[in-house]
């Protein structure tokens, strides 16, 4: 095992934007007249903005102009609350392994399916830490098409399975399985569970128990 960099998915890996995306959603539902839960929110959880909107409509007939209306609506909602977002909302323990990654000689690259994730990892302050940056921009496929995160080793030119791709989606763990990448899965076993090493969140992971992980699964 030669692990040389690492993929970091960014919704609720690096930072919980998941709060942000079901207040832009759930505005646009009001607005719309559609029931919209924070339960039905979470299945939302690394699926791309267009299929968001499909899941939340829930077969509601919508032409093409209306669908792009209302992605274009919720998105402005979206970027009007991550202007709160500041360094202290990187969430526990992702700076210091960032840190810890670098200090190691290995790579770091994001592969977030959102398109506003520059933006997000600018105001987060992280941006220096990333070698790379793989977004909704960067393929056209989404996950769990493993493009993004072959896009992402692209740009580190490294092979898949020099990588490790931490994500906390179902739809994020299938993608890095199907383009051959080692996979940490952040949460729920119910959710994470396919991944090599699951683990609650990224507070207190160290470089080397994650390594040590990986090498025994
Ligand atoms: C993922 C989020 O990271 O990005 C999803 O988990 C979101 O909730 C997707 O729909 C697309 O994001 P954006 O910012 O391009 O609408
Ligand atoms: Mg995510």
């Amino acid at each position: 095992m030669s692990i040389r960099g690492f993929i970091f998915d960014l919704d609720g890996v690096l930072t919980d934007t998941a709060e942000y995306h079901y207040r832009g959603w759930k505005r646009l539902a009001d607005e719309l007249g559609i029931p919209f839960t924070r339960e039905e929110n979470e299945a939302l959880r690394g699926i791309p903005r267009r299929e968001s909107l499909l899941t939340l409509l829930k077969g509601r007939p919508a032409t093409e102009e209306q669908l792009q209306e209302w992605m274009a609506r919720k998105n402005a909602y979206y970027l009007e609350y991550i202007r709160e977002i500041s360094p202290a909302d990187v969430l526990p323990g992702a700076r210091e392994l960032l840190e810890e990654i670098r200090a190691a000689g290995l790579k770091s690259a994001l592969g977030s399916a959102s398109k506003n994730a520059r933006e997000v990892i600018e105001r987060l302050g992280i941006a220096p830490l990333l070698d790379a940056v793989s977004d909704g921009n960067s393929v056209t496929r989404q996950k769990p098409a493993p493009d993004l995160f072959l896009h992402a080793a692209a740009q580190l030119q490294l092979s898949p399975w020099q990588c490790v791709v931490v994500e906390d989606a179902a739809a994020g763990i299938e993608a890095a399985l199907a383009g051959g990448f080692w996979t940490i899965g952040l949460g729920p076993q119910t959710r994470v569970g396919r991944a090599h090493v699951v683990l609650p969140s990224l507070q207190d992971a160290r470089l080397e128990n994650l390594l040590a992980g990986l090498k025994t699964s």
